[in-house]
Protein backbone atom coordinates (compact mmCIF):
# COMPACT_ATOMS: atom_id res chain seq x y z
CA UNK A 1 0.00 0.00 0.00
CA UNK A 2 0.93 3.40 -0.91
CA UNK A 3 1.40 6.05 1.92
CA UNK A 4 0.64 9.21 0.75
CA UNK A 5 2.08 12.62 3.04
CA UNK A 6 -1.03 12.91 4.23
CA UNK A 7 -1.85 9.80 6.08
CA UNK A 8 1.46 9.64 7.66
CA UNK A 9 0.37 12.88 9.04
CA UNK A 10 -2.67 11.39 10.27
CA UNK A 11 -0.67 8.37 11.45
CA UNK A 12 1.42 11.24 13.22
CA UNK A 13 -1.15 12.26 15.13
CA UNK A 14 -2.31 9.70 16.52
CA UNK A 15 1.55 8.35 18.01
CA UNK A 16 3.05 11.44 19.49
CA UNK A 17 5.50 9.42 21.27
CA UNK A 18 6.59 8.04 17.45
CA UNK A 19 6.79 11.68 16.39
CA UNK A 20 9.35 12.69 18.81
CA UNK A 21 11.39 10.04 18.49
CA UNK A 22 14.88 10.43 16.86
CA UNK A 23 13.89 7.65 13.92
CA UNK A 24 10.99 10.09 12.76
CA UNK A 25 9.93 8.93 10.02
CA UNK A 26 11.19 5.09 10.10
CA UNK A 27 8.38 2.39 9.77
CA UNK A 28 9.58 0.64 12.80
CA UNK A 29 9.66 3.75 15.50
CA UNK A 30 5.94 2.87 16.20
CA UNK A 31 6.83 -0.09 18.16
CA UNK A 32 10.22 0.95 19.92
CA UNK A 33 10.02 2.97 22.91
CA UNK A 34 12.74 6.16 22.35
CA UNK A 35 15.45 6.05 25.21
CA UNK A 36 15.35 9.33 27.15
CA UNK A 37 18.81 9.44 27.81
CA UNK A 38 21.45 10.45 25.06
CA UNK A 39 24.74 8.65 24.35
CA UNK A 40 26.15 12.14 24.73
CA UNK A 41 24.93 12.58 28.22
CA UNK A 42 28.01 12.22 31.07
CA UNK A 43 27.86 8.96 33.25
CA UNK A 44 29.37 7.74 36.32
CA UNK A 45 31.48 4.33 36.39
CA UNK A 46 31.84 1.73 39.33
CA UNK A 47 34.70 -0.85 39.15
CA UNK A 48 33.52 -3.80 41.71
CA UNK A 49 37.16 -4.78 41.65
CA UNK A 50 39.01 -1.71 43.16
CA UNK A 51 35.91 -1.40 45.59
CA UNK A 52 36.70 -5.39 47.02
CA UNK A 53 40.42 -4.18 46.66
CA UNK A 54 40.17 -1.60 48.93
CA UNK A 55 38.45 -3.25 51.31
CA UNK A 56 40.99 -6.22 51.61
CA UNK A 57 43.59 -3.38 52.07
CA UNK A 58 41.99 -1.81 54.64
CA UNK A 59 41.05 -5.57 56.88
CA UNK A 60 44.87 -5.76 56.33
CA UNK A 61 45.42 -2.47 57.96
CA UNK A 62 43.39 -2.99 60.51
CA UNK A 63 44.33 -6.95 61.51
CA UNK A 64 40.79 -8.12 60.35
CA UNK A 65 39.04 -5.80 62.26
CA UNK A 66 35.34 -5.55 60.81
CA UNK A 67 34.68 -2.70 59.06
CA UNK A 68 31.27 -0.87 59.06
CA UNK A 69 31.61 0.93 55.79
CA UNK A 70 30.12 4.66 55.32
CA UNK A 71 28.23 4.62 52.02
CA UNK A 72 26.08 7.86 52.40
CA UNK A 73 25.14 10.84 50.19
CA UNK A 74 24.38 8.19 47.95
CA UNK A 75 27.23 6.04 48.36
CA UNK A 76 30.08 8.90 47.92
CA UNK A 77 28.22 9.63 44.38
CA UNK A 78 28.94 6.29 43.42
CA UNK A 79 25.06 4.58 44.22
CA UNK A 80 24.38 3.53 48.20
CA UNK A 81 22.48 0.48 46.51
CA UNK A 82 24.97 -0.44 44.12
CA UNK A 83 28.07 -0.25 46.59
CA UNK A 84 26.24 -2.17 49.67
CA UNK A 85 25.04 -4.83 46.89
CA UNK A 86 28.76 -5.11 45.38
CA UNK A 87 30.16 -5.30 48.81
CA UNK A 88 27.78 -7.41 50.86
CA UNK A 89 29.29 -10.36 50.47
CA UNK A 90 32.39 -9.08 51.62
CA UNK A 91 33.67 -11.09 54.32
CA UNK A 92 35.67 -7.83 55.77
CA UNK A 93 32.06 -6.13 55.37
CA UNK A 94 30.47 -6.01 59.07
CA UNK A 95 28.09 -3.40 57.83
CA UNK A 96 26.89 -0.01 56.84
CA UNK A 97 26.36 3.34 57.62
CA UNK A 98 24.43 5.78 56.22
CA UNK A 99 22.87 9.52 57.04
CA UNK A 100 19.10 9.28 55.36
CA UNK A 101 16.87 7.50 56.94
CA UNK A 102 15.33 7.14 52.91
CA UNK A 103 19.30 5.77 51.97
CA UNK A 104 18.69 3.05 54.79
CA UNK A 105 15.55 1.77 54.07
CA UNK A 106 17.12 1.41 49.76
CA UNK A 107 19.25 -0.46 51.36
CA UNK A 108 16.95 -3.17 52.98
CA UNK A 109 14.35 -2.91 49.68
CA UNK A 110 17.46 -3.62 47.14
CA UNK A 111 18.01 -6.84 49.76
CA UNK A 112 21.12 -5.60 51.88
CA UNK A 113 21.08 -8.40 54.97
CA UNK A 114 23.98 -6.91 56.75
CA UNK A 115 23.31 -4.09 59.99
CA UNK A 116 22.96 -0.99 58.67
CA UNK A 117 24.07 2.16 60.78
CA UNK A 118 21.88 5.05 60.70
CA UNK A 119 23.74 8.05 61.25
CA UNK A 120 21.58 10.86 60.57
CA UNK A 121 18.66 12.18 62.73
CA UNK A 122 14.71 10.27 62.50
CA UNK A 123 11.78 10.64 64.23
CA UNK A 124 9.53 8.19 66.09
CA UNK A 125 7.98 6.64 63.08
CA UNK A 126 11.20 6.25 61.58
CA UNK A 127 12.54 4.09 64.53
CA UNK A 128 9.78 2.26 64.29
CA UNK A 129 9.25 1.17 60.81
CA UNK A 130 13.21 1.07 61.54
CA UNK A 131 13.47 -1.73 63.89
CA UNK A 132 11.19 -3.70 61.49
CA UNK A 133 13.83 -3.34 58.94
CA UNK A 134 16.82 -3.70 61.63
CA UNK A 135 17.76 -0.45 61.22
CA UNK A 136 20.10 0.65 63.85
CA UNK A 137 19.66 4.55 65.11
CA UNK A 138 22.51 6.10 66.14
CA UNK A 139 21.60 8.05 69.37
CA UNK A 140 22.61 10.89 71.35
CA UNK A 141 19.40 12.22 73.26
CA UNK A 142 17.02 10.44 75.81
CA UNK A 143 14.67 8.17 73.54
CA UNK A 144 14.34 6.02 76.19
CA UNK A 145 10.92 6.19 76.85
CA UNK A 146 10.08 6.09 73.05
CA UNK A 147 12.13 3.15 72.85
CA UNK A 148 10.21 1.41 75.13
CA UNK A 149 7.08 2.09 73.38
CA UNK A 150 8.70 0.38 70.20
CA UNK A 151 10.40 -2.57 72.00
CA UNK A 152 6.75 -2.79 73.98
CA UNK A 153 5.04 -3.42 70.59
CA UNK A 154 7.92 -5.77 69.35
CA UNK A 155 8.15 -7.49 72.22
CA UNK A 156 11.77 -7.33 71.84
CA UNK A 157 14.79 -4.75 72.78
CA UNK A 158 15.75 -1.90 70.30
CA UNK A 159 19.48 -1.83 68.93
CA UNK A 160 21.58 1.04 68.86
CA UNK A 161 24.73 2.81 68.75
CA UNK A 162 25.48 5.91 70.81
CA UNK A 163 26.90 8.38 69.84
CA UNK A 164 29.11 10.53 71.88
CA UNK A 165 30.75 13.96 71.38
CA UNK A 166 34.06 14.69 72.54
CA UNK A 167 35.17 17.70 71.15
CA UNK A 168 33.47 17.59 67.33
CA UNK A 169 30.45 19.90 68.57
CA UNK A 170 28.21 18.53 65.80
CA UNK A 171 25.61 15.79 67.00
CA UNK A 172 26.93 13.40 69.89
CA UNK A 173 26.45 13.95 73.66
CA UNK A 174 28.97 15.73 75.30
CA UNK A 175 31.18 13.12 76.83
CA UNK A 176 30.51 15.02 80.00
CA UNK A 177 26.85 14.02 80.24
CA UNK A 178 27.54 10.93 78.19
CA UNK A 179 27.74 8.23 81.22
CA UNK A 180 24.45 9.75 82.84
CA UNK A 181 22.58 9.43 79.00
CA UNK A 182 24.13 6.09 78.70
CA UNK A 183 23.44 4.79 82.30
CA UNK A 184 20.01 5.64 81.21
CA UNK A 185 19.51 3.74 78.04
CA UNK A 186 21.74 0.71 79.37
CA UNK A 187 19.28 0.22 82.88
CA UNK A 188 16.10 -0.14 80.75
CA UNK A 189 15.22 -3.35 79.17
CA UNK A 190 13.80 -2.09 75.97
CA UNK A 191 17.38 -0.87 74.84
CA UNK A 192 20.24 -2.97 73.94
CA UNK A 193 23.31 -0.65 73.38
CA UNK A 194 25.48 -2.61 70.35
CA UNK A 195 27.91 -0.02 70.02
CA UNK A 196 29.53 2.93 71.10
CA UNK A 197 31.16 5.88 68.92
CA UNK A 198 32.84 8.93 68.47
CA UNK A 199 33.73 11.29 65.56
CA UNK A 200 37.44 12.98 65.33
CA UNK A 201 37.69 16.38 64.45
CA UNK A 202 40.94 15.32 62.50
CA UNK A 203 43.31 17.99 64.43
CA UNK A 204 45.95 15.42 64.72
CA UNK A 205 46.77 16.87 67.97
CA UNK A 206 43.28 17.67 69.51
CA UNK A 207 42.40 13.73 68.22
CA UNK A 208 44.47 12.41 70.62
CA UNK A 209 42.44 14.29 73.47
CA UNK A 210 39.25 13.36 71.81
CA UNK A 211 40.46 9.68 71.91
CA UNK A 212 41.42 9.93 75.84
CA UNK A 213 38.12 11.53 76.40
CA UNK A 214 36.35 8.89 74.71
CA UNK A 215 38.56 6.07 76.28
CA UNK A 216 37.62 7.26 80.08
CA UNK A 217 34.43 7.81 79.24
CA UNK A 218 33.87 4.21 78.45
CA UNK A 219 36.18 3.06 80.98
CA UNK A 220 33.95 4.89 83.60
CA UNK A 221 30.97 2.93 82.03
CA UNK A 222 32.32 -0.56 81.69
CA UNK A 223 33.51 -0.60 85.00
CA UNK A 224 29.98 -0.13 86.83
CA UNK A 225 29.24 -3.15 84.62
CA UNK A 226 27.40 -1.30 81.21
CA UNK A 227 27.93 -3.70 78.12
CA UNK A 228 28.79 -0.59 75.24
CA UNK A 229 29.02 -2.86 72.03
CA UNK A 230 31.21 -2.49 69.88
CA UNK A 231 33.57 0.54 69.90
CA UNK A 232 33.94 2.64 66.82
CA UNK A 233 35.79 5.79 66.00
CA UNK A 234 38.36 5.94 62.71
CA UNK A 235 37.43 7.29 59.47
CA UNK A 236 39.75 7.06 56.46
CA UNK A 237 41.61 9.60 58.18
CA UNK A 238 42.14 7.42 61.19
CA UNK A 239 43.14 4.38 59.06
CA UNK A 240 46.32 6.64 58.36
CA UNK A 241 46.73 8.45 61.33
CA UNK A 242 45.83 7.38 64.37
CA UNK A 243 46.14 2.98 65.01
CA UNK A 244 45.55 3.33 68.60
CA UNK A 245 41.88 4.10 67.60
CA UNK A 246 40.66 1.49 65.19
CA UNK A 247 39.10 -0.38 68.75
CA UNK A 248 36.63 -2.94 67.49
CA UNK A 249 35.43 -1.94 64.39
CA UNK A 250 36.62 0.83 61.65
CA UNK A 251 34.26 3.09 59.92
CA UNK A 252 35.67 4.29 56.93
CA UNK A 253 34.03 6.28 53.78
CA UNK A 254 36.13 7.70 51.35
CA UNK A 255 39.16 4.85 51.43
CA UNK A 256 36.28 2.33 50.86
CA UNK A 257 35.90 4.37 47.69
CA UNK A 258 39.63 4.13 46.50
CA UNK A 259 40.58 7.74 47.51
CA UNK A 260 43.09 9.27 49.44
CA UNK A 261 41.07 11.44 51.81
CA UNK A 262 44.02 13.76 52.22
CA UNK A 263 46.30 14.10 49.16
CA UNK A 264 49.60 13.86 51.21
CA UNK A 265 48.32 9.90 52.54
CA UNK A 266 48.98 8.97 48.94
CA UNK A 267 52.40 9.31 48.79
CA UNK A 268 52.54 7.17 52.14
CA UNK A 269 52.80 3.35 51.95
CA UNK A 270 50.29 2.69 54.39
CA UNK A 271 47.41 1.27 51.87
CA UNK A 272 47.01 1.10 48.47
CA UNK A 273 43.94 2.59 47.45
CA UNK A 274 42.10 2.35 43.99
CA UNK A 275 39.98 4.81 43.09
CA UNK A 276 36.30 3.03 42.22
CA UNK A 277 34.44 5.57 40.81
CA UNK A 278 34.86 7.99 37.67
CA UNK A 279 32.99 10.06 35.76
CA UNK A 280 33.24 10.38 31.96
CA UNK A 281 31.34 11.91 28.87
CA UNK A 282 31.67 12.27 25.42
CA UNK A 283 33.03 15.63 23.50
CA UNK A 284 29.90 17.19 21.89
CA UNK A 285 31.75 19.79 20.03
CA UNK A 286 35.14 21.04 19.04
CA UNK A 287 36.01 24.04 17.23
CA UNK A 288 38.92 26.93 16.51
CA UNK A 289 38.63 29.50 18.15
CA UNK A 290 40.64 32.69 16.62
CA UNK A 291 43.43 34.89 18.40
CA UNK A 292 41.43 37.47 20.45
CA UNK A 293 38.15 35.22 20.19
CA UNK A 294 36.95 34.37 23.98
CA UNK A 295 35.12 31.82 25.81
CA UNK A 296 32.72 31.26 28.84
CA UNK A 297 30.63 34.09 30.93
CA UNK A 298 32.16 36.88 31.23
CA UNK A 299 34.85 36.32 28.28
CA UNK A 300 36.97 34.58 30.98
CA UNK A 301 38.66 33.08 28.86
CA UNK A 302 40.70 34.65 25.69
CA UNK A 303 42.51 33.04 23.21
CA UNK A 304 46.15 34.63 23.00
CA UNK A 305 46.49 32.58 19.62
CA UNK A 306 44.57 30.47 17.43
CA UNK A 307 43.24 27.06 19.25
CA UNK A 308 41.04 24.34 19.09
CA UNK A 309 38.66 23.86 22.09
CA UNK A 310 36.30 21.21 22.93
CA UNK A 311 33.13 21.58 24.69
CA UNK A 312 31.85 18.47 27.06
CA UNK A 313 28.46 18.66 28.51
CA UNK A 314 29.65 18.08 31.94
CA UNK A 315 29.09 21.40 34.07
CA UNK A 316 28.31 21.98 37.94
CA UNK A 317 24.93 20.60 37.71
CA UNK A 318 26.74 17.23 37.16
CA UNK A 319 29.19 17.64 39.78
CA UNK A 320 32.10 18.72 38.49
CA UNK A 321 33.04 21.68 40.35
CA UNK A 322 33.22 25.24 39.28
CA UNK A 323 36.62 25.64 40.66
CA UNK A 324 37.80 23.13 37.86
CA UNK A 325 38.64 26.06 35.93
CA UNK A 326 41.17 26.48 37.71
CA UNK A 327 43.97 24.09 37.15
CA UNK A 328 41.64 20.64 36.63
CA UNK A 329 42.62 18.59 33.69
CA UNK A 330 40.50 16.40 31.39
CA UNK A 331 41.86 13.24 29.53
CA UNK A 332 40.83 12.28 25.41
CA UNK A 333 42.11 10.51 23.42
CA UNK A 334 45.24 9.11 26.20
CA UNK A 335 46.22 13.31 26.56
CA UNK A 336 45.09 15.41 29.12
CA UNK A 337 43.73 18.87 28.26
CA UNK A 338 43.30 21.76 31.08
CA UNK A 339 39.85 23.34 31.43
CA UNK A 340 39.33 26.69 30.50
CA UNK A 341 36.83 29.67 31.20
CA UNK A 342 34.18 28.83 33.21
CA UNK A 343 32.43 25.75 34.26
CA UNK A 344 28.85 26.65 33.70
CA UNK A 345 26.06 24.50 34.64
CA UNK A 346 25.96 21.88 32.04
CA UNK A 347 28.82 22.58 30.24
CA UNK A 348 32.88 22.85 30.20
CA UNK A 349 35.43 23.56 27.99
CA UNK A 350 38.90 22.42 27.94
CA UNK A 351 41.40 23.52 25.83
CA UNK A 352 43.21 21.17 23.00
CA UNK A 353 46.02 23.56 21.27
CA UNK A 354 46.96 24.17 17.96
CA UNK A 355 45.95 20.71 16.31
CA UNK A 356 42.44 19.29 15.89
CA UNK A 357 43.24 16.56 18.06
CA UNK A 358 39.61 16.06 19.25
CA UNK A 359 36.45 15.09 17.76
CA UNK A 360 32.64 14.96 18.63
CA UNK A 361 31.39 11.98 20.47
CA UNK A 362 35.72 11.28 21.79
CA UNK A 363 34.97 10.14 25.53
CA UNK A 364 36.50 12.33 27.69
CA UNK A 365 37.37 11.46 31.28
CA UNK A 366 37.19 13.42 34.33
CA UNK A 367 38.19 11.56 36.77
CA UNK A 368 39.33 7.63 37.16
CA UNK A 369 41.80 5.57 38.56
CA UNK A 370 44.52 6.29 36.11
CA UNK A 371 47.40 8.52 37.15
CA UNK A 372 47.33 11.91 36.19
CA UNK A 373 43.52 11.90 36.37
CA UNK A 374 42.55 10.15 40.23
CA UNK A 375 40.84 12.49 42.05
CA UNK A 376 43.41 13.37 44.06
CA UNK A 377 45.00 14.95 40.62
CA UNK A 378 41.79 16.78 40.11
CA UNK A 379 42.04 18.19 43.96
CA UNK A 380 45.71 18.66 43.56
CA UNK A 381 45.24 21.07 40.46
CA UNK A 382 42.61 22.71 41.25
CA UNK A 383 42.06 22.86 45.06
CA UNK A 384 38.50 21.16 45.03
CA UNK A 385 38.17 18.80 47.80
CA UNK A 386 37.90 14.75 46.54
CA UNK A 387 34.67 15.16 49.09
CA UNK A 388 33.07 17.44 46.48
CA UNK A 389 34.00 15.56 43.29
CA UNK A 390 32.25 12.35 44.27
CA UNK A 391 29.24 13.74 46.63
CA UNK A 392 28.25 16.16 44.81
CA UNK A 393 27.75 13.88 41.44
CA UNK A 394 24.41 14.60 40.19
CA UNK A 395 22.05 11.27 41.40
CA UNK A 396 20.38 11.48 38.22
CA UNK A 397 23.30 10.60 36.56
CA UNK A 398 23.95 7.16 35.12
CA UNK A 399 26.05 4.47 37.16
CA UNK A 400 27.99 1.89 34.93
CA UNK A 401 28.80 -1.37 37.10
CA UNK A 402 31.92 -2.83 35.02
C1 LIG B 1 30.24 9.71 61.54
C2 LIG B 1 31.10 9.43 60.37
N1 LIG B 1 31.91 8.37 60.38
C3 LIG B 1 32.70 8.06 59.34
C4 LIG B 1 32.72 8.82 58.20
C5 LIG B 1 33.62 8.43 57.06
O1 LIG B 1 34.54 9.45 56.77
P1 LIG B 1 35.59 9.28 55.61
O2 LIG B 1 34.87 9.34 54.33
O3 LIG B 1 36.49 10.46 55.78
O4 LIG B 1 36.27 7.99 55.81
C6 LIG B 1 31.89 9.93 58.14
C7 LIG B 1 31.93 10.77 56.95
O5 LIG B 1 31.98 11.97 56.96
C8 LIG B 1 31.05 10.23 59.24
O6 LIG B 1 30.23 11.29 59.20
Amino acid sequence: MKHSRRAFLEAGLALPVALSSPSIGAPAAATVTPSMESSFDPWVEIYPQNLRHNVDEIARRVSGRPILAVIKNNGYGAGVAQTAQILDSHSGIFGFAVVKFQEAVSLRRAGIRKPILLLGSFDEDNLSYGAQLGIIPMVYRPVGSILENIAAKRQEPVPLHVCIDTGIGRVGVPYRDAPALIRDLAGRKAVSIQGTMMTFTEDPDFDKEQLRRFNETCALLEEEGIALGKKHAASSFALFQHPDAFLDIVRPGMAIYGIYSENEFRHTNILDLRPAISLKARVIYAKKLRKGDSAGYNRAYMAKDDVWVATIPVGHADGWPRVAAKGAKVRINGDLYPVIASVSASHCIVEIGSEEKVKIGDSATFFDAQPGSRPEDVSESCGASVYDLTMHLNPLLPRRIL
